[in-house]
């Protein structure tokens, strides 16, 4: 999978993303051989800046970020595609410098005409860039060649500016066209979840209401919102990752075999999943949002979120979010699944765990199996990537005594090959044209259809709660499991 002629435009290039993630997983995919010989990297962006100034930054940041080690001649080559247009997105004539960019980069490094545009901007100006592109022709692929436009989320704010943006953005690119960027479906684990369920026999006859009691999806994360207050403010926990990479998780692990791997039969079955999600008749029994507090973490005085940088003091913005949701299908109906996510967490870790029921019955004394937790599968999707059987085991010893036990499998021991960053991946595909990993327009709306009334449920009610900065959430998030005699697990 190697990708052929073509460039990448990045506009909003000054930006974090870019240097964290795009920049090095471009220089990362060059090093692996995987991009051709005359790749073309273009920026644009507010800034006076030449094209080797661009280049340098460039070079800043594979150096600071990159996974691979560096090697002079893959830079140099790389580098000599690079090229910078310096703008802002109202104007016309930087427009057309990049237009003319993009054809004499088609003669000098043979691109032929193969574009993607990656917008790596605030979601308020997608529309300008995206009629930008169409005015000065740069939407629109030369015969026998591809143009593909790149979005990072957020896709709107809720449903119907989600509906908006789709709609604006498909005025001037096709569905096929559109390469929408959900960062956890280029992760090794979370395409695990398929090869696991579906590569497998003994995996499937479990999953499904016969067998698991619930499955609990948890994102946690031990870092604030650092530098984001801007974007973070107003958009809280849910709609920053529940409404994409945790309702994502959830599709997976719950959807039935595709027909064939290919991007519209993962669409089809992930959607049937997305669909029959039903929202508990009670929201403020069985979702839990709160906000961090100041507090010590990792011997470390942080600061509570009210009292971050940017953040106004009364925000009513949720850090962490707690929320019960049920499948209505054969499969799995009367099973809960269980989303918790939140910044400033215990530890970073997102796992997915289907717990199991408990034996029928059990022919041992009850003190021998006092100990003995519920079975469960653990899919670890990071940082510590693998997976964990739990189940019961005798303690040695000669009395009957039954306690829990993991197998684990971990990616580090079982293979050696490594695996690329989410960005890699997904900026690869983009090239191949390969959507599998890239939420359609019907998968976001349906996502907000789930979101919508429990982000509106929380605006008209109460406050949210509070946790200490390291604890694991709030007392809530606790009582709402227990309230269905369940308890979360501890990562
Ligand atoms: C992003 C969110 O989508 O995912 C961030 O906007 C979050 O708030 C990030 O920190 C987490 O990504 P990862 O890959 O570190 O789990």
């Amino acid at each position: 999978r190697i990708a052929g002629p073509s460039g990448l435009v990045i506009f909003g290039v000054t930006g974090d993303l870019s240097r964290k993630k795009l920049m090095p997983a471009v220089y990362d995919l060059a090093n692996r051989g995987l991009l051709p010989p005359g790749f073309s990297l273009v920026g644009f962006a507010r800034r006076e800046w030449a094209d080797q100034d661009f280049a340098q930054v460039v070079h800043d940041a594979v150096e600071q970020h990159a996974r691979t080690p560096f090697r002079e001649e893959v830079w140099q080559q790389l580098a000599q595609g690079m090229h910078f247009v310096p703008g802002d997105f109202d104007d016309d004539q930087a427009f057309e410098q990049l237009r003319e960019a993009v054809e004499q980069l088609d003669t000098s490094r043979g691109t032929s005409g193969n574009y993607a545009f990656y917008l790596s901007v605030p979601p308020r100006f997608f529309p300008r860039v995206v009629q930008q592109l169409e005015k000065h022709g740069l939407a629109e692929a030369p015969p026998g060649s591809w143009r593909r436009a790149v979005i990072e989320k957020p896709f709107g704010h809720g449903l119907a500016s989600a509906r908006a943006l789709n709609a604006l953005v498909h005025e001037v690119f096709a569905p096929d066209q559109v390469f929408r960027i959900d960062h956890y479906l280029g992760k090794e684990t979370v395409q695990n979840i398929l090869a696991l369920r579906f590569a497998n026999q003994m995996f499937e006859p479990v999953w499904s209401r016969s067998y698991v009691d619930h499955v609990q999806i948890t994102m946690a994360e031990d870092i604030g919102i650092g530098g984001r207050a801007g974007y973070y403010d107003g958009i809280g926990s849910a709609r920053d990752v529940i409404q994409n990479h945790l309702l994502q998780l959830l599709a997976l692990t719950a959807m039935e075999e595709p027909a064939s791997f290919d991007a519209e039969s993962l669409l089809t079955e992930k959607l049937k999943i997305l669909k029959a999600v039903k929202l508990p008749e009670d929201l403020g029994e069985h979702t839990v949002r709160a906000q961090y507090t100041g507090s010590w973490q990792g011997g470390e005085r942080v600061l509570g979120y009210l009292e971050e940088d940017g953040i106004d003091p009364s925000s009513m913005t949720d850090t962490y979010a707690a929320i019960k949701l049920e499948i209505d299908n054969r499969r799995w109906a009367g099973v809960p699944f269980y989303l918790r996510t939140g910044k400033r967490l215990g530890r970073r870790v997102t796992e997915i765990a289907v717990v199991f029921q408990r034996a029928p019955y059990s022919p041992f004394d009850s003190t021998a199996t006092e100990e003995l937790g519920s079975n469960a599968i653990v899919i670890r999707v990071q940082p510590d990537e693998g997976m964990t059987v739990r189940f019961g085991s005798k303690v040695p010893g000669t009395s009957m005594e039954i306690r829990d036990v993991s197998m684990d499998f971990a990616y580090g021991e079982s293979f050696t090959e490594s695996s690329p960053e989410a960005y890699e991946r997904l900026i690869l595909d983009v090239l191949l044209g390969d959507a599998n990993l890239f939420p359609r327009t019907e998968e976001v709306e349906e996502s907000w259809r789930i979101l919508d009334p429990i982000e509106e449920y929380w605006a008209t009610h109460g406050v949210p709660a509070k946790y200490p900065a390291g604890s694991w959430g709030p007392p809530e998030a606790d009582e709402m499991l227990a309230r269905d005699g369940r308890s979360w697990r501890r990562p």
